[in-house]
């Protein structure tokens, strides 16, 4: 998955103008420049409960149907000067779970992405993998193509949290596929998740603890964001209780526990938080997600190259948002796209300037080199910056910003504290718009 809190669906579709220029830039030719490859695949086996993301339920007529036009795009695409003119050093495959493709469907997406874009010898190559998709051949193939580092998705251990999450794979199950991902020589990235209906604390810290005991390369820690999911649909619409899912959300201050806890817990175990989500073994970090945030200075000029429906791209000046797999009326998302250069952008928007996103998204990489952000910007929000100090919630070292603990719970509204209007119209939008699975 890729997250760019700065872009999201609701508003603002793509208007001729930018399109026009999107394209345009497209052919420029460039020095040579860096990028990352991010490719969606929106196929489930099944839908768990908690899930809001682009996907759907698989089938065999659909894969060929989105097979096809994913190649269409990379042809699309790798016809591109500005492209072309790119070296990827990482290639994030996310879903969805893309382990859910046939061989046959990951060897030609596999194969084609090598074949038509610059990907370097030793660059990162990651791909999402659901336990309810899993197979141990599945392994080796992606093993044989090349891939080097796989996310799987065990968001927890309990069972009862599992069964409410449509998660029908045991702990032994569990278990047995960790320990094949890493015999297989894979680095492993474990997703979590808490604030999930019915988790307490103490389910939490129990999940926490088990997790480690795996030794993760690393782990993504999501809070459960009840958004677009059909748990949150059942419950809003009061079937809760029939379907068998009456059990209370965990309340603000159970949440807030349960960040600290993850903190504390992960770092006591040898673990760096990288992002608010992010917690890598030292040498471990996701160089995709470090880019992607902003954690480095590559982030300030790079190609972050979205392919398949509802990817998020980066290409200066311009940051897009593919249209969705379950479009009205056609599954094909690259269809109706003759008016955007035959590209399935649905939202365009230009960049802030690198300085301003470096400061918003400063929380969330937890430390941020002040020339990042630069005098202008620093000047600009000096007394804010302040108050957050004298608040206890972000520290100073001279060269340097960083969270404070208690600043780590409040991550997204300190980085709310630097939003432009607009920005702050679109992360409200977020927030508030719960909408139905
Ligand atoms: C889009 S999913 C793809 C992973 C893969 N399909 C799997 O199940 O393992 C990526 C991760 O997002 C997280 N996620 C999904 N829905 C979420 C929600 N509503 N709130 C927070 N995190 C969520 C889960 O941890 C999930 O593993
Ligand atoms: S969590 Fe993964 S497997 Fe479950 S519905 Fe979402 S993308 Fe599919």
């Amino acid at each position: 998955m890729a997250i760019n809190p700065l872009l999201n669906p609701i508003r603002n579709v793509a208007n001729k103008h930018d399109v026009r220029e999107y394209v345009e830039k497209l052919d420029d030719a460039v020095p040579r420049t860096k990028g990352i490859i991010y490719i969606h695949v929106p196929f489930c086996p099944s839908i768990c409960t908690y899930c809001s993301y682009d996907r759907v339920k698989y089938g065999k007529d659909d894969e060929e149907d989105y097979v096809h036009h994913l190649l269409e795009e990379m042809n699309l695409y790798s016809r591109k000067k500005l492209i072309q003119s790119a070296g990827f050093f990482a290639v994030h495959i996310g879903g969805g779970t893309p382990n859910m493709l046939s061989d046959g469907g990951i060897r030609t997406i596999l194969n084609t992405l090598r074949n038509s874009f610059n990907i370097e010898k030793n660059a990162v190559i990651n791909v999402e993998i659901g336990s309810k998709a899993y197979s141990r051949e599945k392994l080796a193939l992606l093993k044989d193509l090349g891939c080097n580092r796989l996310s799987f998705g065990v968001q927890s251990f309990d069972p009862g949290v599992r069964k409410r999450s449509a998660l029908t794979t045991s702990n032994d199950g569990l278990k047995e596929m960790i320990n094949d991902i890493k015999q297989f020589g894979f680095d492993i990235n474990f997703d979590l998740m808490f604030g999930l209906p019915g988790q307490d604390e103490e389910i939490w810290e129990s999940d926490l603890r088990k997790a480690v005991e795996f030794e993760p390369a690393s782990l993504d820690v999501y809070c459960y964001y009840p958004i677009n999911s059909k748990y949150y649909s059942l419950y809003k619409r009061k079937q809760a209780f029939r379907s068998g899912y009456r059990v209370e959300m965990p309340n603000e201050e159970t949440i807030l526990k349960m960040t600290e806890m993850t903190f504390t817990l992960l770092c006591a175990n040898g673990y760096v938080q990288e992002t608010a989500e992010d917690f890598a073994k030292p040498g471990k970090f996701s160089i995709i997600k470090a880019v992607g945030y902003t954690k480095n200075e590559i982030s300030d000029n790079y190609i972050y190259l979205g392919m398949g429906p509802n990817s998020i791209g980066n290409i200066n000046p311009y940051v897009y948002r593919n249209k969705f797999y379950n479009v009205p009326r056609t599954k094909s998302y690259l269809s109706d796209s003759s008016e955007t250069g035959g590209f399935p952008i649905f939202l365009l928007r230009k960049n802030i300037s690198p300085e301003l996103k470096n400061l918003v998204l400063f929380p969330k990489v937890i430390k941020m080199k002040k020339a990042r952000i630069g005098h202008r910007l620093l000047h600009e929000f000096s007394s804010r910056i302040e108050d957050l100090k004298a608040r206890n919630l972000i520290m100073d070292d001279g060269d340097n910003f960083m969270l404070t603990d208690l600043g780590k719970l409040w991550i997204d509204n300190i980085s709310y504290e630097f939003m432009n209007a607009e920005m702050k119209a679109n992360f409200e939008d977020t927030i508030f718009s719960y909408s139905e699975a």
